[in-house]
């Protein structure tokens, strides 16, 4: 059986690019049009340098290995796009010889491998691990926390209703409002169990992040921000969890109002909460056998204080907070969601500029195919 070479090395996940002695980019394959966010049209005839730059290592080891004639390789290169997050990518370059005994290279090959994949996959590999472990710790804090609470609050409630003495009676009501906090903590813990369920049906993300911003309405803090939204209408319905997604967006959207709050220091700079949909082909969401898998990006972004890089490294991390009052479980309980949603959440923030959290949803469940269903388990 012959096969046609350009359709096997589209099938290939690494970017391949072929460049001549003139370091003219003479092939690519389909991986390497979505690395660098341009088509084989474009790409083709294009000098090597046009693409990132004179100073760029691919362009520096492409001429090392024309003039040695040998294979050389650097790993962690970065690739700045224009509309995705940038990229690192291990990069190796083999010279390509006309015919067999040939001293001259007639071009190289350079091959890119995606490393933020990797270090995705490491990560959530990391942060599934701290989240099982947890989730067993908070199964049973719940088990055993539970029981005796609601043992605690039936008593409050019959010292409240018994007592004639007014004192009495608002410490009673005190220790049913603080039981009933705990409570709701104790539960806001299950979802780092396997029990919180998803409801799977089809729903339209603008309009869940329109009634996050109606809910906002009624806070203090929505009052002191401009809202800026910034949708993409031709975003398809998703399949996902319309509840869930909206408690996400509302612990995200919170997050940016009461960053820009307690931002003393630039009391007089506007403060603007932007929310951007768009759609994109991230590869870097796909499964095995599909390259590239439809993705609606949400982001948050709020013109807040910065997150400094010690407390970065922390986020998501449940209970960590910052903040008088806060629990901080909001960050973690929404990577958990989004996260079962086969999605993604990541932070960005530059100090003194502001923070920007994207979120990455599949328009579609695996297997669901925008029909309504419910489903337990997505892990
Ligand atoms: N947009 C933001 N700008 C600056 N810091 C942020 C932002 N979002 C989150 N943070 C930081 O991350 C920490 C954790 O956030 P998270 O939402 O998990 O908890 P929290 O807001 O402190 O409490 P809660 O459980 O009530 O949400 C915050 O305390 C704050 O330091
Ligand atoms: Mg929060």
């Amino acid at each position: 059986m012959t096969r046609d070479l350009g359709g096997v090395l589209d099938a290939v996940l690494a970017a391949i690019v072929v460049v001549d002695r003139s370091l003219t980019i003479e092939f690519v394959n389909s991986a390497a049009c979505r690395m660098l966010e341009s088509s084989q049209e474009s790409l083709e005839g294009m000098a090597l340098e046009q693409l990132h730059g004179p100073a760029h290592p691919a362009l520096r080891l492409a001429r090392e290995v024309l003039a040695s004639a040998r294979a050389a390789s650097q790993s962690e290169v970065p690739i700045e796009r224009r509309f995705e997050d940038a990229l690192e990518v291990d990069l190796s370059v083999s010279p390509l010889f006309d015919t067999e005994g040939d001293d001259e290279p007639s071009g190289v090959v350079l091959v890119m491998r995606d490393r933020t994949l990797q270090k995705d996959r490491e990560e959530w590999a990391d942060e599934r691990e701290r989240f099982d472990a947890f989730g067993q710790i908070a199964a049973g804090i719940a088990h055993e926390v539970k029981n005796p609470l609601g043992g605690i609050r039936g008593a409050a409630e019959i010292i409240g209703s018994r007592s004639g003495d007014h004192k009495t009676k608002s410490a009673a009501d005190l220790v049913v409002r603080e039981v009933d906090r705990i409570t709701s903590l104790v539960d806001g813990l299950m979802v780092f169990t396997h029990g919180g369920d998803l409801a799977f049906e089809s729903f339209n993300i603008h309009r869940v992040l329109d009634d996050v911003l109606t809910l906002l309405d009624h806070d203090p803090l929505g009052d002191e921000a401009d809202v800026l939204r910034l949708y993409d209408p031709s975003i398809p319905d998703l399949t996902g969890d319309p509840r869930r997604l909206t408690q996400v967006f509302l612990n995200l959207t919170r997050n940016a109002l009461q960053a820009m709050h307690e931002d003393s220091e630039s009391a007089d700079r506007q403060k603007t909460l932007t929310i951007t949909t768009r759609m994109t082909l991230d590869y870097r969401l796909s499964t095995p056998g599909h390259s590239s898998l439809p993705t609606v990006l949400i982001s948050i972004s709020d013109t807040g204080p910065g997150i400094p890089d010690d407390v970065q490294g922390q986020l998501g991390t449940p209970f960590f907070t910052t903040r008088d009052g806060g629990t901080g479980l909001g960050l973690a309980v929404s990577k958990q969601w989004v996260a079962r949603h086969g999605g993604v959440l990541r932070i960005e923030s530059a100090l003194g500029e502001g923070t920007t959290v994207r979120v990455a949803l599949p328009v579609e469940q695996p297997g669901t195919e925008g029909a309504t269903r419910h489903h337990g388990e997505i892990r």
